[in-house]
């Protein structure tokens, strides 16, 4: 049986995404509206823009949602009514962003008479990785690297989690964007400087390790961001030309090194034998690289998500619903949204 069947939305910041999937992890539809053209011109995301795009496109998304997953199911179509629950992401996230995602999903769900499952977006970016390995199984270390986190999670379960350490300061997305912004390169950073870097020599300038032995898990990205930005000015005012991509892959370089050294502390001091990571920057090669290397050597297995997977969708609110679901763990319909929450 195909039974639950559970459609999932995602809110949280600059994409509004749907997604169904059944009792078996089977994914019937993945459809994201990404709004970064509206927010590229500005540099960063803006708030306000992001709910009122949020409030356009989410009938619209979950209207292609259900139409492909009635296709993928061979049934002629598919309502409200025909599914066993609503999911939604409520917290972290931009509140403004949020409340959209989560009124519609109220809304949905009281309309048709159907459970609601509150979802945490960070849990989302750890269970992306069960789509891509489904019989992956805790103890396991997670590095959630976005555009607002930069965490290290010891998974004793699912649903079980211990945060080992966060940045003090920036997260990596935030120091990828921050300095594509400063090379007057636009909006989201990652993506333009990992092209970059990748016709660069990450050795070409020793940019700074925060906190690379500082004997714990934390992170800093600030000074990083501030290094960058100073070598630009100096070799400006030099009268020297720019090298973009050994600028892109030193600074790469900089962040890779001190994810992989935290991340490899963080398995030795759990013993976990199982890696993975989640969030926008998990897509970044150079990283995904460095990761690969680091666990064959300390022969720990390694999942990543795909990487359509790594940046905001539904199919991974799905798949935290769907142990929800299966715990009978819904919520109330005066659940409210949260900018902060741990996971
Ligand atoms: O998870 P996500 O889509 O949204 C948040 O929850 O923040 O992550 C977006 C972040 C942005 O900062 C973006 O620059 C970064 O992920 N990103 C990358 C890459 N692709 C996206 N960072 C480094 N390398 C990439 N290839
Ligand atoms: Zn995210």
């Amino acid at each position: 049986s195909k039974r639950p069947l559970i459609l999932a939305i995602e809110s949280s910041c600059d994409e509004t995404a749907a997604s169904i999937i059944d009792g078996q992890g089977g994914l019937h539809s993945d459809v994201v509206a990404s709004q970064i053209d509206f927010h590229s011109r500005f540099g960063g995301v803006v708030p306000e823009i992001a709910s009122r795009k949020h409030i356009e496109a989410i009938c619209g998304v979950c209207d292609e949602c259900l139409a492909t997953a009635a296709a993928s199911l061979g049934v002629g179509s598919l309502r409200w009514r025909d599914l066993d629950a609503v999911a939604v992401t409520y917290a972290p996230g931009l509140v403004g962003a949020l409340v959209v995602g989560l009124a519609f999903a109220k809304g949905a769900a009281w309309g048709a008479d159907k459970p609601l499952i509150a979802v945490n977006h960070l849990e989302g970016h750890l269970y992306a990785n069960r789509i891509a390995e489904p019989g992956m199984q805790p103890p396991m270390v997670v590095s959630l690297v976005s555009g607002g986190h930069t965490m290290l999670v010891h998974v004793r379960d699912w649903g079980d989690y211990e945060t080992m350490g966060s940045t003090i300061d920036d997260a990596v997305g935030e120091a990828f964007d921050k300095v594509a912004k400063a090379l007057g390169l636009g909006y989201p950073g990652g993506p333009i400087i990992s092209k970059l870097a990748a016709k660069g020599n990450p050795k070409a300038i020793a940019f700074p390790r925060a906190l690379m032995h500082s004997g714990d898990l934390r992170f800093s990205l600030s000074g990083l961001k501030t290094a960058v930005t100073t070598y630009i000015q100096k070799e400006q005012q030099a009268g020297r030309e720019l090298n973009m991509p050994d600028i892109a892959a030193s600074f790469e370089a900089a962040v890779v090194d001190v994810q992989v050294a935290k991340a490899k502390a963080a398995l030795i001091e759990t013993g976990a034998k199982e890696f993975c990571l989640g969030g926008g920057v998990a897509a970044n090669p150079m990283l995904r690289g460095a990761y690969e290397k680091m666990c064959r050597k300390l022969g720990v297995r390694l999942t990543m998500p795909p990487l359509s997977a790594c940046g905001d969708q539904a199919a991974m609110i799905a798949e935290v619903a769907r142990d929800r679901f299966a715990q009978g763990r819904f919520a109330d319909l005066s659940l409210d949204v949260k900018a902060h929450a741990p996971l």
